[in-house]
């Protein structure tokens, strides 16, 4: 019998991202080693700019699908390749389409703001996209007298009226990784390390913000950290940051947190859809040129409206 052949998914990845022309996209909440290979990597609003003015004619998202496909909407014309199709987001499942649509009906006056987190068909239906790190900022560009639709995340959402004072109509979706930290283990946490600051995720539940010195996007966490090089944190976002985060201040120390007990996973705090990249899946989307994200042309019409206004609205300066 003829031994196996392995193959070196790394070097393989680097070939073809020559061949290719491709620039390969990567969050933070990916595994490390799919960090350490991107081109370039980032949070939502970052990886949705790169993706906008990529000269690649490939692009590789490594993160989860509503991400590729923003980069799809922002480049109709380029291959978008992603590791695994499975790979969705809780705050998009927790806002249907056709459930949106009849919620929108009954606030006919209201401008519809929207998390990314969410399908291109409620982005579609949208008139501004927000990222957790641009969100605030753009809220307070809208005119006070705006009434305003927040969708899908009731977290952000609540978090962003205490921060921005307005009034919104929140839809009822949140992430199950940010929904599940245990505020128990927190405390539990704090008490045996007193010296560290707990720093947030704003798709995290009021309960747990309430006791962070600083809450932000992947980014603004990471930045936090930096910023303070030599201390200690406790980070209430999904650990795959934690990777950035040593990386820029090896002398600080880092804790995640566990989510609660329940169903199959006794204290499961990373995220199932970003987890099911991995540098073999990505191998084969390069080779087979597939899965390909792919969406009607009327669809990405629409959708692109929205995100540009996004772009244009947090443009020049980091948010
Ligand atoms: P960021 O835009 O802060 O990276 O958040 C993305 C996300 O999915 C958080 O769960
Ligand atoms: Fe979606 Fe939550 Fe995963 Fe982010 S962490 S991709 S919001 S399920």
């Amino acid at each position: 019998m003829l031994p196996a052949v392995r193959i070196d998914y790394e070097e393989e990845i680097h070939r073809l991202r020559r061949e290719m022309n491709a620039v390969i996209l990567a969050h933070y909440y990916q595994e490390d080693e799919i960090q350490d290979l991107a081109d370039y990597v980032g949070d939502s609003l970052d990886l949705a700019r790169r993706a906008a003015r990529t000269e690649a004619d490939v692009i590789v998202f490594c993160g989860v699908r509503f991400m590729a496909e923003g980069a799809k909407i922002l480049n109709p014309e380029k291959l978008v390749l992603v590791p695994d199709m499975k790979a969705g987001c809780s705050l998009e499942e927790s806002c249907p389409p056709e459930a949106f649509r009849q919620f929108k009906e009954q606030y006919s006056d209201h401008m519809v703001v929207t998390y990314i987190n969410c399908s291109a068909e409620i982005k579609a239906m949208s008139d501004i996209i927000v990222t957790s790190s641009n969100a605030e900022s753009i809220i307070r560009q809208i005119p006070a007298d705006r009434k305003i639709i927040f969708a899908p995340d009731k977290y952000l959402g609540a978090y962003l009226v205490k921060k921005t004072g307005r009034d919104m109509v929140l839809w009822n979706g949140s992430c199950i990784v940010h929904e599940r930290f245990s505020e128990q283990e927190l405390v539990r946490l704090k008490t045996r390390h007193p010296q560290a600051c707990i720093i947030a995720h704003p798709e995290c539940p009021e309960q747990l913000l309430r006791h962070a010195v600083h809450i932000g996007s992947t980014s603004s966490l990471i930045r936090f950290s930096e910023q303070h090089a030599g201390g200690e944190f406790i980070v209430l976002t999904e650990p795959g940051i934690l990777h950035e985060m040593k990386k820029r201040s090896p002398g600080s120390i880092f804790h995640d947190v566990p989510g609660v007990s329940g169903g199959t996973c006794v204290s499961c705090n990373s995220c199932p859809y970003m987890k099911l990249n991995s540098l073999e899946k990505i191998y084969h989307c390069m080779i087979n040129r597939a899965p390909a994200i792919t969406l009607s042309d009327e669809l990405m019409k629409r959708a692109r409206l929205p995100l540009e206004k996004m772009l244009e609205m947090s443009a020049a300066k980091p948010v």
